[in-house]
């Protein structure tokens, strides 16, 4: 088992930072604190969150009601996250949430739009599969230009197999995006992982791709790449 294994496979109960990041929505509408608690439940967020350097400047670009950036700054004394997303609601009840921490802030930001670094890491969660493939390169190429010297960009996105995770996707990602209409969007792109990882060595960076889907019926993979010094 990889250390990856490890950390990601003993349940999804929440560790102590995952139950303070989910305390900081108690007082938030039902629908935001169920939605919350689904995103703990379906995405390896402590996973994602080790991948990201233990102190320093981060940013999340499509943080949602910002439940991974609250984790990833409640993990770690020494992180200051920002989160921006383009869907105004999610970001009102993000900053609602980020009024009970500190290092934690929210805004929201138009779709392509990168706040100033320098950062010491950026991180995108199931975001990128939202625009057409071209407009993922360019938003990855627009970051990775915003981060410092040494800095880290971590990417989880889905893969494109095994058939059966990819279509269990597919139904969902249809019900909340063109439904329901949760997740702003209108359509979506998955970019199988390895051409993820050719852009960002095409931009000089040092890529590392795992797979996060053990035990999970979604093809999670992680993408954690590093900017010379
Ligand atoms: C599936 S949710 C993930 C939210 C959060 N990262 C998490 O893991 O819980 C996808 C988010 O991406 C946001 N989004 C979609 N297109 C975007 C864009 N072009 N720029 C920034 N955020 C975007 C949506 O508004 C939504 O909040």
């Amino acid at each position: 088992m990889s250390t990856l294994d490890r950390q990601d496979s003993p349940g999804r109960r929440p560790d102590a930072a995952g139950r303070a990041a989910l305390a900081l929505y108690r007082t938030a509408p039902l629908a935001v604190r169920a939605h919350v608690a689904v995103r703990w439940w379906s995405a390896p967020f402590r996973a994602v969150a080790a991948a990201l350097p233990s102190s320093g400047r981060i940013v999340e670009i499509g943080c949602g009601h910002g439940l991974f950036s609250a984790y990833a700054a409640l993990s770690a004394p020494g992180r200051v996250l920002t989160g921006v997303d383009i869907d105004q609601d999610k970001i009102r009840h993000a900053q609602a949430a980020a009024r009970r921490t500190d290092r934690l802030t929210f805004a929201h930001a138009p779709s392509g739009a990168v706040p100033e670094g320098p950062w010491d890491a950026a991180v995108f969660v199931d975001v990128l599969y939202l625009l057409p493939a071209a407009a993922q390169r360019s938003l990855l190429e627009e970051t990775v230009g915003r981060l410092a010297p040494g800095g880290t960009l971590v990417v989880k996105e889905m893969g494109v197999e095994p058939a059966w995770k990819v279509r269990w996707n597919t139904v969902q990602e249809t019900l909340s995006v063109k439904v329901l209409r949760i997740t702003e969007g209108s359509s979506f792109d998955f970019v199988p992982p390895a051409t993820t990882t050719g852009w960002l060595e095409d931009l000089g960076l040092v890529v590392e791709h795992r797979r996060l889907d053990r035990h999970r019926v979604h093809a999670h993979h992680l993408i954690v790449a590093r900017r010379g010094a």
